[in-house]
């Protein structure tokens, strides 16, 4: 197939090939319904608009980003039209209830700058839109057909930017020019817009349609068919010569962490709390009106002695507005909770408990509280002290007399009556370090044992929400437990906020890693359901009135985690919730995998002019979208190199082949231009699954990573961490649930890459006895020196079935023998439980290694002389 490609890519001369082509011919723009209107923006060409031939055929040029993955991204009736501005102007319809239509330009039909979604009145829906020029060749007259109300009304508006509109006018059916033709395309009658071009725009597309064919083949790669790949292959030899006086400095702070509340990773996950729905705040809007997911979950009296409802009349706080109020008709039942799908005790350890509690008839009875398994035996027992009847925090401490991993917690009211209940906790005493309201310490230790260098958080989506409303404010999410604001998460359950900015920072102080908290860019996910404001169609944004608080909201963020307690207020919370020293904030993330769209950067815009004129020394890290390459991509850097933002955070979920073939990725980035943050990555293959295959596939790509860590500054895995039987996303670096951890295999590569850290890169050769570029391209290497410790660290990735017999040679890094620590991780594509196996040996200058096959070998040679 590569000759195919060298065609494709040679340039001018082999184009006198082709003599016989047309100046010029037609093209046919449509958009067939298929795939539930999901398929995008195809091509047809022909010379004399009788005979069509499909370019693909149905290749996606385009296709709707508009609305929520699954339901939308529908592309209804495309128009097009060339402006006077040599662009290609792109109209299409993108549901028949929405009154807004998606508008997207392109210079060669190939290339999409970001899709705008006007939203110009807001009664009608958009259908059959139409684009014509006003025979100035300065604007541009739009119309459109509004029906979702059943009637047929025509609508006209016009701009010349498309970016400003002029009033939507009602117009009259005349308006219309009947834009749309037919063709015949594959014995199909398609409807579309026909449209006399060069033949080079059309040969043009025929040929990205075959490079592209050519790369999805290439990332489609799977190790499953390396029997068939490399059956003549057999032990391959090699010298890899490290370059001693070849070096540069790169970024000791490549390997950092994710950690978003996706997957249960908070609630019911790494924060400790053992109660569900503590503050009976869950709602059924947490997970599109689920009428079983509602401020009683989690929760039941044990028998019909007692009964409760939830109330919102006398809250502790406004934050946190329900609360359960129990008739007790006689004092024997109690109000179980389930915890997160069960409670997990461990035998002898100590758990807080608390809860705040009033007397609503005025009966000072005690709590009697129980820890029990799932049949009702009692490990646990104590009793609060007399309820009042004003609101009161109760606490008791509670030792479980043995191991328990679907255990409940009870409360038994010791008075007849009513009473009022809130904010019910279990807490092991036992925490990451110790921290009170902290976090579960296996799931903390294992994320620390990684060693990363800055924790990203709290996402992801859930920083900016799905819709304005749901964007996550920090200032929510600090101060007392009963006073935070919970809310929704957009993965389909609920954020108690007990896991918020103070115990992320504390986290990241305790692990000596620096925070990176990420702020929505005044605009929440594109993928938002239904946004209905009338500011800037389906994205959305916060209205600029409304901007000014936003960003002051974000400033306060900084002086809340570095300033002086003495002098602000935000500070001095920060002190008095037990953190006087700074947090030593440096890093701050706007925006997250955003469509860059005009209101993002304007908003955008502002939060960065404002962080950089008031703390110029914080690195504002912008985004360039969801995808590594295309319009978000491409506008996104643009964006960022116009307004000299520091540093991009660029996300990618990629098959296996995508970085086999990709490995010079970053090779070609321009040095001066921002660096980057690969804020979200992982391998991923076609059925999800995490093995072998994708560890070799990302620790391949971190040495490619590493090689360019001049540019590249740091990189987070993502999804971190995932509950079992509650994961939303797949794959994700640590399973686990109530009583274990389960690290993946590409966890381990991340901690060898963390733990061994360098801060020096040697360039390498690899000299293989092989030419095949398939086989040349699975085998890497990567050399850094960590310069605390003086330590040599050697990668060496072997992603072919066959072992590497290998002479490393080291001159000028060592001249005596040395030891090292060898840490292999291998095994076949599939396997899913290896770990790295450790042994200790001896390198020197010119030392043999046998790379098996597919592994992932770290050497890490102690203070080489
Ligand atoms: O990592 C899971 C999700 O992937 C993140 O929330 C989002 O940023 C990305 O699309």
């Amino acid at each position: 197939m590569k000759w195919i490609l060298l065609l494709l890519l040679t340039s001018s001369p082999l184009l006198n090939l082709f003599a016989n082509e047309p100046d010029s011919a037609y093209i046919f723009a449509y958009s067939t319904g298929k795939q539930d209107n999901k398929a995008g923006l195809h091509f047809a060409w022909s010379r004399d608009q009788k005979t069509w031939h499909a370019i693909g055929p149905e290749f996606a040029f385009v296709k709707s980003d508009y609305g929520v993955w699954g339901a939308e991204k529908r592309m209804f009736s495309p128009v097009l039209t060339f402006g006077p501005d040599g662009y290609w102007h792109a109209l299409w319809s993108v549901n028949d209830q929405d009154p807004t239509f998606a508008y997207a330009k392109s210079p060669d039909l190939v290339r999409w700058i970001p899709q705008e979604y006007p939203i110009l009145h807001h009664r009608d829906n958009c259908t059959e839109l139409e684009i014509q020029g006003d025979g100035t060749g300065k604007q541009y007259i739009l119309s459109w057909i509004g029906n979702h109300t059943g009637s047929e009304k025509f609508f006209s508006t016009s701009t010349t930017d498309f970016k400003h509109y002029t009033p939507v006018k009602k117009a009259d059916e005349g308006i219309r020019i009947n834009q749309r033709t037919q063709a015949n395309i594959a014995n199909r009658t398609e409807t579309g817009t026909m449209h006399k071009v060069s033949w080079k725009l059309i040969d043009g597309l025929i040929k990205h349609v075959q490079v592209s064919k050519y790369r999805n083949a290439q990332h489609a790669e799977l190790m499953r068919d390396d029997p068939t790949r490399f059956r003549d292959l057999h032990q391959l030899e090699a010298n890899i010569t490290v370059q001693a006086n070849e070096s540069k400095a790169i970024s000791d702070k490549l390997i950092g962490i994710f950690f978003e509340d996706i997957n249960y990773a908070a609630d019911g996950g790494i924060y400790a709390e053992l109660v569900q729905n503590r503050g009976f705040e869950y709602q059924p809007t947490d997970r599109k009106n689920d009428p079983n997911w509602h401020s009683k979950t989690a929760w039941k009296t044990t028998n019909s002695d007692v009964s409760f409802e939830i109330e919102t009349a006398s809250p502790i706080h406004e934050n946190n507005k329900h609360y359960a109020v129990l008739t007790v008709n006689k004092v024997s039942a109690g109000l179980q909770n389930e915890g997160f799908d069960g409670i997990s005790l461990k035998a002898n350890a100590k758990y807080d408990f608390s809860v705040f509690a009033k007397t609503i008839d005025g009966k000072d009875g005690r709590l009697k509280i129980r820890l029990l398994d799932e049949h009702g035996t009692i490990y646990g027992e104590t009793t609060t002290g007399a309820l009042t009847e004003n609101w009161k925090k109760h606490e008791a401490v509670l030792v479980s007399k043995g191991d328990v991993s679907n255990g409940r917690l009870e409360i038994i009211p010791q008075a007849e009556g009513k009473i009022a209940l809130d904010m019910v906790s279990l807490f092991p005493q036992e925490t990451f370090n110790g921290r009170k309201n902290g976090l579960r310490r296996d799931l903390a230790q294992v994320l620390a044992d990684i060693k990363p260098r800055f924790v990203r958080f709290p996402g992801g989506c859930v920083a900016h929400g799905q819709g304005i409303e749901n964007i996550y404010h920090w200032k929510n999410t600090i101060g007392p437990l009963e006073a935070r604001k919970p809310q929704r998460n957009l993965w389909g359950y609920h954020q108690s906020m007990g896991l918020g900015y103070y115990e992320y920072f504390q986290f990241c102080a305790d692990i000596g890693a620096a925070p990176m908290p990420i702020v929505a860019a005044g605009v929440p996910c594109q993928n938002s359901e239904k946004c209905d404001h009338p500011i800037g169609g389906q994205q959305g944004g916060i209205p600029l009135e409304d901007m000014g608080a936003y960003i002051q909201d974000i400033l306060d963020l900084i002086e809340w985690a570095n300033g002086d307690p003495k002098t602000n207020k935000w500070a001095k919370m920060r002190a008095d919730a037990g953190h006087p020293e700074p947090f030593n904030l440096k890093y701050i993330g706007v925006g997250n995998e955003d469509l860059i769209s005009e209101v993002f950067i304007e908003r955008f815009q502002m939060i960065f002019d404002a962080i950089k004129e008031k703390y110029p020394d914080i690195v504002v890290i912008g985004t360039s979208g969801p995808w590594s390459e295309g319009s978000d991509y491409e506008r996104g850097w643009e964006v960022a190199t116009e307004l000299g933002v520091p540093m991009i955070d660029e996300h990618y979920y990629q098959t296996p082949g995508w970085y086999i073939h990709n490995q010079d990725f970053y090779d070609r980035y321009d040095r001066s231009k921002a660096k980057v943050y690969v804020g979200e990555y992982a391998a991923h293959l076609p059925n999800r699954a995490t093995n072998m295959e994708t560890a070799l596939t990302e620790a391949l790509h971190l040495i490619n990573i590493e090689r360019n860590a001049d540019v590249v500054s740091m990189t987070s895995y993502a999804p971190l961490l995932a509950k079992e039987k509650r994961t939303q996303w797949s794959p994700d670096l640590i399973y686990f649930n109530n009583d274990e951890i389960k690290p993946t295999v590409g966890y381990y590569v991340q901690k060898l890459f963390g733990v061994h850290a360098g801060n020096e890169y040697f360039a390498n050769h690899i000299e293989l006895n092989h030419t095949d570029e398939a086989v040349r391209k699975r085998v890497a290497c990567s050399v850094v020196k960590d310069e605390e410790s003086g330590d040599i660290i050697i990668r060496l990735a072997n992603l072919l079935p066959v072992g590497v017999s290998s002479k490393v040679t080291l001159d000028g890094l060592l001249t005596e023998t040395a030891k090292a620590t060898k840490m292999v991780l291998s095994g076949q594509p599939d396997a899913d439980k290896a770990q790295p196996a450790t042994a200790e040996i001896t390198v020197e200058k010119d030392w043999a290694y046998e790379i098996p096959p597919y592994s992932f070998s770290v050497i890490r040679v102690s203070n080489p002389k």
